[in-house]
């Protein structure tokens, strides 16, 4: 697959406002698949497929889950377009609704932030016991709270909520990295 591709989507994705992860978050999460040699991830939030097939370049298998129609089909396209078909498969739906079977060493929660700790409760159950939950955008571009409106200010307040859960946790141990728009790795504790 040709790089050139990349950069098409991410000015297609910036051209259409179209959040996806920033580069620094992306290499992060590609060190880590590289360093500890994960095979397979679940993403809860596809866009336009741009994180998934970034993963599946990097040789593994990635299971993606979009609501918006017109997400899920951009990011069947786009994953013909980066020959990457055998590595990533899109699923159609709501996650909260989906249900997905099978373990995965990373699962990658990016999708509405008000919903993050519904995603993390539900989605550990497919975690293999070595694996890690990621999720973005935990600085949530660093907005000053004063400065917003109040439909964001409530946003900040369920990612500051999301944050002390993950804190709170008894069975995950969580370290949240400024890098990209904030980066949380949670991996089991060991008893
Ligand atoms: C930040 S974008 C994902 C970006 C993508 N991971 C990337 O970096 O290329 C979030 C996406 O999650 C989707 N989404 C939000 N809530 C969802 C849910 N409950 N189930 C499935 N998809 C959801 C949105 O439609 C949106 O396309």
């Amino acid at each position: 697959m040709k790089k050139p591709f990349i950069f098409d989507l991410k000015t297609y994705a910036k051209e259409n406002n179209i959040p996806i992860i920033q580069d620094e978050g992306l290499d992060f999460i590609l060190q880590l698949i590289k360093d500890n040699n994960y095979k397979s991830v679940l993403e809860i939030g596809s866009a336009i497929g741009y994180s998934a097939i970034n993963i599946a370049l990097a040789n593994t298998k990635v299971i993606t889950i979009e609501r918006d129609y017109f997400m899920y089909e951009k990011t069947l396209e786009n994953i013909k377009l980066a020959e990457v078909e055998s590595l990533v498969f899109p699923i159609y739906g709501d996650a909260l609704s989906v249900d997905v079977s099978g373990k995965f060493d990373l699962i990658f929660i990016d999708a509405a932030k008000a919903q993050y700790i519904k995603f993390f409760e539900k989605f550990q159950k497919n975690l293999n016991e070595d694996g890690i939950i990621v999720c973005d955008n935990l600085d949530f571009h660093n907005l000053d709270p004063n400065k917003v409106s109040r439909n964001t200010r409530q946003l900040l307040k369920k990612i500051d909520k999301f944050k002390q859960y993950l804190k709170d946790h008894e069975q995950f141990d969580t370290k949240i990295y400024h890098i990209g728009d904030g980066i949380s790795v949670s991996r089991r504790r060991k008893i």
